[in-house]
């Protein structure tokens, strides 16, 4: 094994990730995983409490006076039917735990099992939170409306990655995932006898006209050297072949690195719609449902992250920028819009198998990444801990002495 993990503790987190694993749950159905959780930290006698109603806030004590480094796991699954074969697979018909969140909620706990049992006392409280609905992108807004960051000063967070061989922890700096808003188009026109297409406004014709106008928003308005995403989901419209469709519903979603992009595309967006809608006398109602903002990975914390990756696994398996931004949201981002943090990718590739997509029925990680994981959450935890507690006055502004 790459981290320095004793065997009991891998096999808890092998365990219990495969418990988590069979019984998975949406976002904020996560009742039972709430419970295994609760269960574990009552073992390590870690105090808990839950300020919403699936996911919990935990925190180990550290020397009173200072403030807390916070270690974030997502918890939730995802409507997927499994299709891995494995003796642990889902036994929750159309729910798996397809994105390794169940991988996240076990290291964390392993995380938390080595800062208890460590030999040294811990140099700041750690605060745990385990985040409900990820996937969602709600469940860290709540979170942090419920106060979870109260009393913390940075906090740490990874994912597993399928694309990166087991044992490495890859952190890269700047944007390292993209906004996420989605958007709903909905187009009322006049329905009609389909022989009689003058008697009508064809909600469907607009609904084309619209799709295909949008495609020119990122190519042609947006500088091609800021990557964005801008992509039509769902198109639903009609009833029957001799009907002209009255209304149709356009569903997307909108990514960007960067939020004066984020934003033009939304702008844009809107004015596509409504040109479109006016040329053809349809009506357009545009709603928007914003997301997370981009995750951006900064220093000081990035080289709090990469000494504690050096320091937990071997320096070969420590990967700088490894990989660029992934157009795919995540939620932590909201976390570091309020404290400093960083977010690492926790290699996840089983030996011998092709890069495993995420959100796929048959998603495999390698469970080594519980080693590597746990032990870089525990040893950032420590670093970033000591280096704020020596100083106190503002962690934006830390040098990078690490
Ligand atoms: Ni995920």
């Amino acid at each position: 094994m790459i981290a320095p993990i004793q065997p009991a503790l891998f096999e808890r987190m092998v365990a219990l990730r495969r418990d988590l694993h069979r019984d998975p749950e949406i976002s904020w159905q996560e009742r039972h995983t709430t419970y295994r959780i609760a269960r574990e930290l009552d073992r390590l006698e870690i105090a808990h409490a839950s300020p919403l109603e699936t996911g919990l806030v935990a925190e180990i004590e550290g020397p009173p006076g200072v403030p807390a480094i916070a270690l974030r796991a997502d918890i939730d699954a995802l409507p997927i039917q499994e299709e891995t074969g494995l003796d642990f697979a889902s036994r929750v018909d159309g729910v798996m735990h397809a994105c390794g969140h169940d991988a996240h909620a076990a290291m964390l706990l392993g995380a938390a099992e080595l800062l208890v049992t460590g030999p040294d006392p811990i140099p700041a409280p750690v605060r745990l939170i385990f985040q409900p609905a990820e996937e969602l992108g709600t469940g860290a807004l709540a979170m942090i409306e419920a106060g979870a960051l109260a009393g913390v000063d940075a906090i740490f967070g990874g994912h597993v990655d399928g694309h990166i061989p087991a044992g490495v922890i890859a952190l890269a700096e700047g944007t390292v995932n993209a906004s996420s808003d989605s958007f709903r188009i909905t187009i009322r026109g006049r329905q009609g006898h389909a022989a009689r297409p003058h008697e009508t406004v064809d909600a469907v014709v607009v609904g084309s006209l619209i799709v295909m106008a949008v495609q020119t928003i990122v190519s042609r308005e947006i500088d091609p050297a800021h990557p964005s995403v801008l992509s039509i989901g769902r198109f639903e419209a009609g009833n029957a072949s001799n009907v002209i469709a009255g209304k149709a519903v356009l569903e997307g979603t909108i990514r960007a690195q960067e939020m004066e992009v984020r934003d033009h595309l939304q702008r844009s967006l809107e004015r596509v719609c409504a040109s479109v809608g006016q040329l053809h006398e349809a009506e357009i109602d545009f709603a928007l449902e914003a997301g997370p903002p981009p995750l951006v990975n900064r220093e000081p914390m990035l080289g709090i992250a990469r000494a504690a990756a050096a320091a937990a696994l071997d320096s070969e398996h420590v990967r700088r920028a490894v990989r660029g931004a992934n157009m795919g949201g995540e939620d932590f981002s909201w976390y570091l819009r309020e404290i400093p943090g960083c977010y690492a990718r926790f290699g996840a590739r089983p030996p011998g198998l092709p890069a495993q997509s995420a959100h796929s029925s048959s998603f495999l990680i390698d469970e080594e990444v519980l080693a590597t994981g746990a032990a870089w959450m525990a040893e950032v935890a420590r670093r970033a801990g000591r280096t704020l507690a020596s100083h106190p006055e503002d962690p934006a502004t830390i040098g990078g002495e690490l």
